[in-house]
């Protein structure tokens, strides 16, 4: 098994680009595993009551109050700028913040998307393309851009594109890969208890280090991507010699993003165009 700490745009170009224009459904151009849909069955659970904590924190919240999309925790307060109020929340139950999906770091989980340290003008395009439905995610970005003002919109963009991204995804090619499951509670792919290994077959599977801290967005709470053999090769192919003019396009995305910094996102559709190089 080789890891590469670096390269995950790269292994995820070479799987099908598929638009987002449907509710979050498995179906045969929704996998299951690209699009994280909840199981029907989920492994039992307990949900604690007690204090939490995360290594390195002096903070404590609640599983209550970790899961309060509208006011969610900030374990390091010190490790960032002033936090724009959508992005750290309090501002009412209907208004999501930003901070709860893609965390006070930016850096998101595989069920939404990495915004740290993109162009500016990059975010506030995708803002205003979910708000007028040119980009669709019914699940959440179309309805929380619809709820703020372009002006907060660029406030959270200024904030998240100062961020510092670090490694957050890990890339491990692999032919076999932890069994896991998509949880109701947040969307999020988790290791099936106990559940011993599967072949990945043509999947990237991507997991959390440590599925506790991840729950609890621990923002220091890095992802694995379990790839197939030889996918980063094929990705690398594919930034290079271009494809179609599609396949380019994310191949330039893919490649700003791991040749300009040590981390990477998940993967997801892009409905819309991304940054052009260099912007
Ligand atoms: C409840 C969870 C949730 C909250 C809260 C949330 N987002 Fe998102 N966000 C998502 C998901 C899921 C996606 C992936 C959508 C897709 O590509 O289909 C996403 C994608 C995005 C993208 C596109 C990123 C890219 O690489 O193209 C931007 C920009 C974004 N969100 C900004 C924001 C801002 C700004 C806020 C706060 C006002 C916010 N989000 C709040 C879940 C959330």
């Amino acid at each position: 098994m080789k890891t590469f700490a670096w390269i995950l745009p790269l292994a995820l170009l070479f799987v099908v680009v598929i638009g987002a224009q449907a509710p979050p459904q498995a179906s045969p151009n929704r996998p299951a595993w690209a699009f994280l849909v909840p199981d029907k069955e989920q492994p039992p659970s307990e949900e604690s009551t007690g204090p939490i904590r995360v290594p390195g924190s002096a903070k404590t919240y609640t599983a209550k109050q970790i899961d309060d999309l509208a006011n969610p925790p900030d374990w390091f307060p010190d490790e960032h700028g002033p936090l724009p109020k959508v992005v750290q929340g309090g501002l009412g139950p209907s208004m999501l913040a930003c901070g709860a999906c893609h965390l006070m770091s930016g850096e998101g989980h595989p069920e939404s998307a990495g915004l740290t340290g993109m162009p500016v003008e990059y975010l506030v395009r995708q803002m205003a393309d979910f708000k007028n439905g040119t980009r669709i995610d019914p699940a959440r970005m179309n309805a929380i851009s619809k709820l703020i003002s372009d002006e907060d919109a660029r406030k959270a963009a200024e904030f998240f594109a100062a961020l510092k991204p670090g490694t957050w995804v890990k890339v491990v090619e692999s032919t076999n890969v932890p069994k896991s499951f998509v949880s109701a509670r947040g969307r999020m792919r988790l290791p099936l208890p106990g559940g011993g290994m599967e072949p990945l077959g043509n999947r990237i599977v991507e997991l959390p280090e440590d599925a506790a801290r991840a729950e609890s967005r621990d923002p220091k709470s890095p992802f694995i991507a379990y790839v197939p053999m030889g996918s980063v090769k094929k990705g690398e192919q594919l930034v290079m010699t271009g494809g179609s003019g599609r396949a380019m396009y994310r191949g330039w995305r893919g490649f700003i993003r791991c040749t300009s910094r040590a981390s990477s996102t998940d993967f997801r559709p892009a409905s819309t165009p991304g940054p052009p190089p260099r912007s």
